[in-house]
């Protein structure tokens, strides 16, 4: 079978104030130097990667103060036209929360304010039909409840259990509607039994893949636009007929982010 590619509206912000000034996940280390600028053109190569691959991709004008904001993934849960709203876990990043939902009323989007802790995209994937959700570290269970019931569609909760993938799309990734490529001890035992349950036949990562953030990866059924450092999970997704880009995003990885974290998928 050979994967077919849909396509896709992104939203990203530009990393303009991006920097790593407090830490709020193994990665980052205020202590460390990192460069703005190179965050800058890395960011609009990812960009243009995806407007090569056809794909529309929308700007929310990034705010002063905001140094994560670039991590649009975070920003919302955007599934059938609906918006569900996020609310982060730590005070640093709180106001991107209306930020991004005042992009979404303006742009004529039902949006639905968060009851509980819920950082959007980076823990909330859509599988399919189903949506799979990530806990243990940011995103609260009680959010996966909301969201079932926004969305009307099933929510199956993951736990997650490594810090350094504190996100579930920093230990997987959706690469069509029928499979996923993970890194299994990033989740407990249990989680761990239901995806091998609903992916029998998923692409299973290597700890030196997951550690440049490999599987925060965006694909739009066909190419797999993934960080250039994950070189077993390339050869790995090409084998199985997906094609694939490698991107640079270094500098933002230093804030625990890839090219998915930068990618909100827009689903109208
Ligand atoms: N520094 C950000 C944080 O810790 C990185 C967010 C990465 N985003 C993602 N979707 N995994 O919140």
């Amino acid at each position: 079978m050979t994967p077919t590619a849909t396509r896709r509206r992104y939203l990203m912000c530009r990393p303009t104030h991006f920097a790593v000034t407090y830490r709020i996940n193994p990665w980052m280390d205020p202590s460390a130097p990192y460069d703005n600028a190179l965050a800058v053109s890395q960011w609009e190569n990812l960009r243009q990667t995806f407007l090569d691959l056809g794909h529309t991709v929308d700007l929310i004008d990034p705010l002063p103060g905001l140094p994560d904001m670039v991590f649009a993934a975070n920003g919302a849960t955007v599934v059938d036209g609906k918006v569900l709203a996020v609310q982060f876990r730590d005070a640093e990043r709180a106001d991107e929360g209306p930020a991004y939902a005042a992009w979404f009323a303006a742009n004529g989007f039902e949006v639905h304010e968060s009851k509980y802790t819920n950082e959007g995209e980076g823990d909330i994937l859509l599988a399919g039909d189903v949506l799979l959700a990530g806990t243990g570290f940011r995103t609260s269970h009680a959010a996966h409840a909301q969201t079932q019931e926004v969305f009307g569609r099933p929510v199956i909760t993951l736990q997650l259990v490594d810090p350094a993938y504190y996100h579930l799309d920093t230990a997987l990734c959706v690469l069509d509607k029928d499979n996923v490529a993970y890194l299994p001890s990033a989740f407990s035992a249990g989680s761990q039994a239901v995806l091998r349950q609903l992916f029998p036949n998923a692409v299973i990562a290597t700890d030196e893949d997951a550690a440049v953030l490999g599987l925060n990866a965006v694909s739009d059924g066909r190419t797999v636009v993934l960080p250039v450092q994950a070189t077993a999970l390339n050869a790995a997704l090409r084998e199985r007929g997906y094609e694939t880009v490698g991107v640079d995003v270094s500098e933002l990885r230093k804030a625990g982010g890839g090219p998915k974290c930068c990618t909100l998928e827009v689903r109208g």
